[in-house]
């Protein structure tokens, strides 16, 4: 089937991206993006392009070239369906906050209003491409909802996981390293579906990097590749908290474990923990499978990932709080960085929020500077651990937009997240503007220690004693 018409129903930090460069490789398909979220798709539409809903270096010209040509952004989900030959489906797969599996499971509930929509709207065939992340199985559901809801029509559904990293979403959409589709490899229709995804990607990725699978594994190697990435970042976490007491380096340790070909060098930044929408989530959703189909081991193994990233967030905290001689109550600490990494403005899961709200609980005054987060942003992330009431949380957290700002008269500073900016600031103007000692806490290992212990200031890195 040749495909003229694309319709993806969520226009977020996946749908956003992944569908402006697919417009942009293929100018021969009309695409459209399409959200329940009014303000969402007004910014997407917004003519200032520093007013894009999601920051990714090198988004703003990509949505330019294509916006208005063959990239639309809209809220008339029922018509860009009814319109799209094949219907990818990008809502939002949270952790489920109630009921049967709270704190664990993925929350389908959008998953099945967009099939149910779906169905509805159609009056043709249609492949329906989960892009969204779902626990393995998902695919049966969102077909048994398809056939018995719909009109009549045929649908073939497709599982195209996608793998993009925020903060370099671009890069990795324009050369992934593979593009996954699962699909039903038993049956010609299924096939041709396939080959119709894969003829869309081929537009700019190479066939060999195109890999097609059954549905079933496409949708659990999302599931795994998340908890494998995510489990490196935990074990290199884990003797970060080693190194400090047996004065080995964890940036030495790594370097030399990662230049065993076997290892390789990548994601082994030991950091404050991991953050994000997905690593948490992906991973609370294996264990919750696998607990489910009775696996209690496989459950536990990964399970301890995310505890491993509870204990390092939750260690940072206590080591700024024991180095201000155990009392923060009153004292301005200093943020530097909200975002849950680098160039994005997403801050879901951000290990920030919740080293901010230990150190709230303990009556500290925390000022926060981060070039891409609003303080709006930061209020509804830290009002949503629900800790303390709303007035407590604006007493007590600040938003500055300036970081000499946030830094001055600050008894100790923290790195949560590794802007690049941090680096060139003029850390000796900061030293003279802090309470003594000056303290800083780098999360991130981002900054020069040596550079700065000349200057004056005490350094704490994570993994160096
Ligand atoms: P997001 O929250 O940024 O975007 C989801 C959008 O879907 C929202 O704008 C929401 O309004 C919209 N939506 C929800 N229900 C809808 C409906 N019924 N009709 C129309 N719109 C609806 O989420 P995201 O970060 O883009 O993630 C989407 C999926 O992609 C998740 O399953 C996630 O796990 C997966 N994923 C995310 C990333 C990432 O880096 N963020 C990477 C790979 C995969
Ligand atoms: C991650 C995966 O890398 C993507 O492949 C996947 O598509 C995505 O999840 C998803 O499913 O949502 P993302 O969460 O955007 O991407 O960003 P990462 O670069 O993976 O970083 C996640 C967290 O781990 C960040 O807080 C980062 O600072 C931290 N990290 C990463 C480390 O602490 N150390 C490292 O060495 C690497």
């Amino acid at each position: 089937m040749k495909i003229s018409k694309i319709c993806c129903i969520g226009a977020g930090y996946v749908g956003g991206p992944t569908m402006a460069v697919i417009a942009q490789k293929c100018p021969h398909i009309q695409v459209k993006v399409v959200d329940i979220n009014q303000a969402r798709i007004d910014a997407w539409n917004d003519s200032d392009l520093d007013r894009l809903p999601v920051y990714e270096p090198g988004l703003d010209k990509i949505v330019a070239d294509a916006r208005g040509k063959n990239l639309f952004f809209s809220t008339d989900v029922d018509q860009a369906i009814k319109e799209a030959d094949m219907v990818f489906i990008s809502v939002n797969t949270p952790t489920k906050t109630y009921g049967e599996g709270k704190g664990q499971a993925a929350d389908l509930k959008w998953i099945e209003k967009c099939a149910r929509q779906i169905a509805a709207a159609s009056d043709s065939d249609k492949i329906v491409v989960e892009k969204s992340t779902l626990p393995v199985r998902t695919a049966e559901a969102v077909k048994d909802i398809l056939d018995n809801t719909g009109n009549g029509h045929k649908f073939q559904i497709l599982s195209n996981p996608e793998f993009l990293a925020e903060g370099t979403a671009v890069e990795d959409l324009l050369d992934p390293d593979r593009v996954l589709i699962g699909g039903d490899t038993s049956s010609p229709d299924g096939l041709e579906a396939i080959a119709s995804l894969v003829d869309i990607y081929a537009n700019w990725v190479s066939r060999d990097k195109i890999l097609s699978t059954n549905v079933w594994s496409s949708e659990l190697s999302k599931l795994t590749a998340n908890a494998f990435l995510a489990q490196r970042v935990s074990s290199i976490n884990s003797l970060s908290e080693l190194c400090e007491s047996t004065e080995a380096d964890i940036h030495e340790v790594s370097r030399a474990i990662g230049k065993d070909s076997r290892i390789g060098p990548k994601f082994l930044q030991a950091s404050v923990g991991f953050g994000g929408s997905c690593f948490q989530k992906d991973i609370l959703n294996l264990v919750y499978i696998s607990r489910s189909y009775g696996l209690t081991e496989v459950a536990d193994y990964w399970e301890q990932v995310i505890k491993m990233n509870d204990h390092q967030k939750g260690r940072f905290a206590k080591k700024i709080i024991k180095s201000l001689y155990n009392t923060v109550s009153g004292k301005k600490i200093a943020f530097l960085g909200w975002a849950f990494k680098k160039d994005t403005n997403d801050t879901r899961e951000s290990a920030a929020i919740y080293v901010a709200d230990h150190l709230l609980n303990e009556g500290a005054n925390v000022y926060v500077y981060d070039p891409k987060v609003s303080e709006e942003q930061m209020y509804g992330d830290i009002d949503y651990l629900n800790s303390r009431s709303k007035v407590d949380n604006r007493k007590l957290l600040q938003s500055e937009d300036d970081p000499y700002d946030v830094c001055k008269g600050a008894h100790a500073i923290a790195i949560l997240t590794e802007w690049d900016e941090f680096k060139d600031y003029d850390w000796e103007v900061i030293y003279h503007s802090m309470q003594k000692p000056c303290q800083i806490f780098d999360g991130r290992n981002l900054l020069d220690k040596e550079k700065l212990e000349k200057i004056g200031f005490r350094v704490y890195s994570i993994g160096k004693s």
